[in-house]
């Protein structure tokens, strides 16, 4: 059994054939194809994710002009460093299920007299619309993110919709630009992407994909201005619902640019027991990423019907939810959806982070839910406190695969087994930028180093350097008041070039490699 392996072969034509072969033990080896590089990794697929939900927006982004936390127009300057340093690309707002229920009129002119409303889906607490249009767009611009707005349609109107892309986009008089200028703003801002509504089959309307279809289109067909819709799309592996909606939007495609999956890792073994998000053995770590993996196959299964009426790709697989879900952290409100981050949150993350890459001829974008305070956070705040998560540690390091030449790879790893459930033990992907060739690795392995050997057979190359993320236990975090258990270090690799050029990945790590290439 130890020495069967996996092959993974990706090609640039997203074939992908999954084959049992017998190799000796412990010779892993990643082969890079940049015969067949073609496509580019959009920046977007870094993106993230704020709702107004529990205490990502208020006390995360937000505290306001007099808060005694240091802050830019009530903008926590902490969050806008750490978010900068990470190179955000966009940010997708105000939700989330949230956003079915804003009415963006609310969120508009002098705070004090803006309207309350109860945020029924998160913890039914106040929502004081502080934090409005004005205000997410500003943000946007401090951290240097696109917007992402994602627009109500479950109880919103096809007006409020289109009045206000208006608001936001036109440099028309009318009566919208009038009303943004009365609230300070002159110019539009630049933004390009739309939702259209949010999960419409659940928390977004409960509809159907026939009905949802039809809908979107009329609400698609208003909103002048906006240069990238993005349909709401399925929940994980519902099938139908990306079938009927490619079906019917496919002589509209001049107003459909994204469709949106939703596909979240819960551990445990169901909603109502996901685990908690610290404490957990190897046995939850295994189940988790086995979950993780599954991205893979969703986004397949929804490629392939995509192209069926959309063979040449033009509407992007819009990946803005996804990540762990845990138990919220004891004594956290459970409206609040708060929990802790381990190594095991930066395995995923970087797993899911190497499959979007991978399938980056399809997938345009992903948000990670979401950006501070809430699920699968990469940052967390407590007063005037700040941590930076195992999973902030993944988006940094990955961060050079941005607008990269995506190279596709051949993966051939030994099994990681526990109690006969097998995956693999490696997880790679791929780019080339500037002469620069970047890997990164996962050894998933919590209790065994793998050697990996890198094929790269076309081209000479030097190794320029190499990082890590890694941890004495699985269950490593950074917290409050500690020194950081996890970041990214330096990893020293091997020199000078010899064939075939292997490099040994400590146990649960993460490594980003470079290469020069023509050294
Ligand atoms: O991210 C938390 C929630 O998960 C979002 O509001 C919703 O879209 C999804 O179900």
């Amino acid at each position: 059994m130890k020495n069967k392996r996996f092959v993974f072969r990706i090609s640039g034509l997203l074939l992908l054939s999954f084959t049992l072969c017998r190799q000796s033990e412990g010779q892993n080896r990643l082969i890079l194809h940049p015969e067949l590089a073609k496509d580019t990794i959009q920046k977007e697929i870094y993106g993230h994710f704020a709702e107004h939900l529990g205490r990502c927006i208020y006390g995360g982004i937000y505290v306001g002009e007099n808060s005694p936390i240091p802050n830019i127009r009530g903008f926590r300057t902490d969050v806008i460093q750490a978010l900068k340093d990470m190179d955000i690309p966009v940010l997708r707002w105000p939700g989330g299920c949230f956003a079915d229920t804003y009415h963006w009129k609310d969120g508009i002119g002098p705070r004090a007299e803006r309207p309350s409303i109860i945020n029924v889906h998160w913890g039914g607490v106040t929502e004081d619309n502080s934090f409005g249009t004005h205000e997410f767009l500003d943000f946007c611009e401090l951290i240097g993110a696109e917007p992402y707005v994602n627009i109500n349609v479950g109880s919103g109107l096809v007006r409020e919709a289109s009045e206000w892309v208006e608001y936001i986009t036109s440099e028309n008089d009318s009566p919208m630009t009038r009303l943004r200028l009365q609230n300070g703003r002159d110019k539009p801002w630049n933004v390009k992407y739309f939702g259209i509504g949010n999960e419409t089959w659940g928390c977004g309307g409960n509809m159907s994909p026939e009905y949802y279809a039809d809908v979107y289109r009329q609400f698609a067909s208003f909103c002048f201005g906006a240069d990238y819709l993005i349909a709401s799309g399925a929940n994980a592996g519902d099938a139908r619902w990306t079938e009927v909606l490619m079906e019917k939007t496919q002589y509209h495609q001049w107003m459909t640019q994204g469709l949106s999956l939703h596909y979240y890792t819960v551990p445990g073994e169901s909603w109502s027991q996901k685990g908690s998000a610290i404490q957990f053995n190897e046995k939850d770590w295994h189940a988790t990423l086995k979950k993780t993996l599954r991205m893979e196959q969703l986004i397949i299964k929804h490629s392939e019907i995509m192209d069926k009426f959309d063979p040449d790709r033009n509407v992007g697989l819009i990946v803005d939810e996804w990540g762990n879900w845990h138990d919220v952290e004891p004594g956290t409100n459970p409206g609040f959806l708060y929990q802790q981050n381990t190594l095991r949150d930066a395995m995923t993350a970087a797993v899911n982070l190497n499959i979007f890459n991978r399938h980056c001829e399809r997938v345009k974008m992903a948000n990670i839910a979401q950006m501070v305070n809430v699920l699968q956070a990469v940052i967390l705040t407590r007063d005037d406190q700040l941590v930076l998560t195992p999973t902030y540690y993944v988006f940094k390091m990955y961060r050079i695969h941005q607008g990269a030449l995506m190279i596709p790879v051949t993966v051939e790893s030994e099994d990681y087994i526990l109690d006969g459930d097998t995956i693999p033990s490696m997880h790679a992907s791929a780019s080339s930028k500037d002469g620069v060739v970047n890997i990164t690795l996962c050894n998933l392995n919590p209790g065994k180093p793998i050697s990996v050997e890198i094929e790269y057979s076309e081209l000479d190359f030097i190794p320029a350097d190499g990082s890590i993320i890694h941890g004495e236990t699985m269950n490593d975090h950074n917290d409050f008041g500690q020194p950081e258990a996890l970041n990214i270090q330096p990893f020293a690799l091997p020199q000078p070039i010899r064939s075939p050029y292997v490099i040994e990945l400590p146990a649960k790590s993460v490594v980003l490699v470079r290469l020069t290439v023509g050294g």
